[in-house]
């Protein structure tokens, strides 16, 4: 009887090796461990012929022909899960091909630029504010000294929402907003992205990026943004650059400048990149215009102030050379990778 029990777990070992499927695993389960007419029972039901001194014994063999033959079960049961899986993968993945690497991100040039230019302001003590992209015609306009029938208006293609808002065509209406909020002196950085009613070419688009520099308090003069401004276009394009301010009119300075950096091509003394003129636009400047203070209850008596506009695609574009702002915004991978 011994010998059946090794033949038996034999057996087991060498059929469950060689299944293929759960079904044939199960009825083989049956066959051999069931209860009512498995082979093991019947082989133990033997018990009672043997002498009553080899009972215990055959008793305790017999449990470890159990264990044994439970174990080339599970081991089987294992094989026929791990094949079922394999087989799943095989279906959607070649889980032997060799994998690609990610390609590593970059930070885009429009938000390296403004990072260079939050960085500078902040170095000098200035604070960083954000405004509303949605704004009434008394900030964007009346607010910033320019009536309902002036001209302008026009020139500054509007986008009007249907509730008479409209989309902000420049980040000055935050230099009111935030003097609204703020006692004098104030110091202010206010970066964001403005809207404008114009055809897109390789100049102009009708979203950009703006941010506006602001500093009211007692003393502050022309001198003050002459030299804040030097040390932006300095900082952003390198010790050698050279800024010049141009007589201009903005309705809400007064005197007001245009801000221009020389051409890094050329060094001033005029290229194709600069259409010869040795110099490149870069914003607006000026001195506060009583007006603006006055709306925002700010006594002009007392305090003065600079203001300046810079566009962030235009720096981006004069700082890499680049002569499409549509490139910024195409987001191409090979103009962008080249930017990491
Ligand atoms: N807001 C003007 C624009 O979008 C730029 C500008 C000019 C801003 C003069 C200023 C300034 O703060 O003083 O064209």
């Amino acid at each position: 009887m011994t010998d059946q029990l090794k033949d038996l777990e034999d057996e087991v070992a060498a059929r469950t090796a060689a299944l293929n499927t759960q079904a044939e695993l199960d009825a083989l389960y049956t066959s051999v461990l069931g209860r009512k007419g498995g082979r093991l029972s019947q082989i133990m039901a033997g018990v009672g012929k043997l002498p009553k001194e080899e009972r215990a014994e055959f008793g305790q063999r017999a449990n470890e022909s159990k264990l044994r033959i439970e174990s080339s079960f599970a081991s089987a049961a294992l094989r026929l899960r791990d094949a079922g899986l394999r087989s799943e993968l095989a279906k959607t993945y070649d889980v032997t091909f060799p994998a690609t690497a990610p390609k590593r991100g970059s930070i885009h040039i429009l938000r390296r630029t403004l990072n260079d230019v939050v960085s500078f302001f902040r170095s000098r003590g200035f604070a960083v504010v954000l405004g509303p992209e949605v704004e009434s015609e008394y900030y964007n306009f009346e607010a910033m000294n320019i009536p309902a029938d002036h001209p302008s208006r026009e020139a500054m293609d509007t986008f009007y929402l249907p509730s008479g808002a409209l989309l902000r065509t420049h980040t000055s209406p935050m230099q009111v907003r935030a003097m609204l909020q703020h006692p004098p002196p104030i110091a202010i950085l206010v970066p964001g992205k403005v809207y404008r009613r114009d055809a897109l070419d390789a100049r102009h688009a009708f979203m950009f990026h703006q941010f506006e520099g602001l500093q009211v308090g007692r003393g502050v003069t022309f001198a003050h943004l002459k030299g804040f401004v030097g040390d932006l276009c300095r900082h952003l394009y390198g010790p050698e650059r050279r800024t010049r301010f141009r007589p201009s009119y903005f309705q809400f300075t007064e005197p007001s400048a245009e801000v221009d950096v020389s051409c890094g091509v050329c060094a001033g003394s005029g290229c194709r990149s600069c259409g010869g003129a040795g110099w490149l636009e870069m914003g607006g400047s000026g001195m506060v215009h009583p007006h603006v203070l006055r709306s925002a209850g700010y006594d002009p008596e007392l305090y003065t102030g600079w203001a300046f506009g810079l566009g962030i695609e235009r720096i981006a574009l004069v700082r890499h050379n680049i002569d499409d702002i549509r490139l910024l915004t195409e987001n191409q991978p090979a103009f962008v990778e080249q930017f990491q």
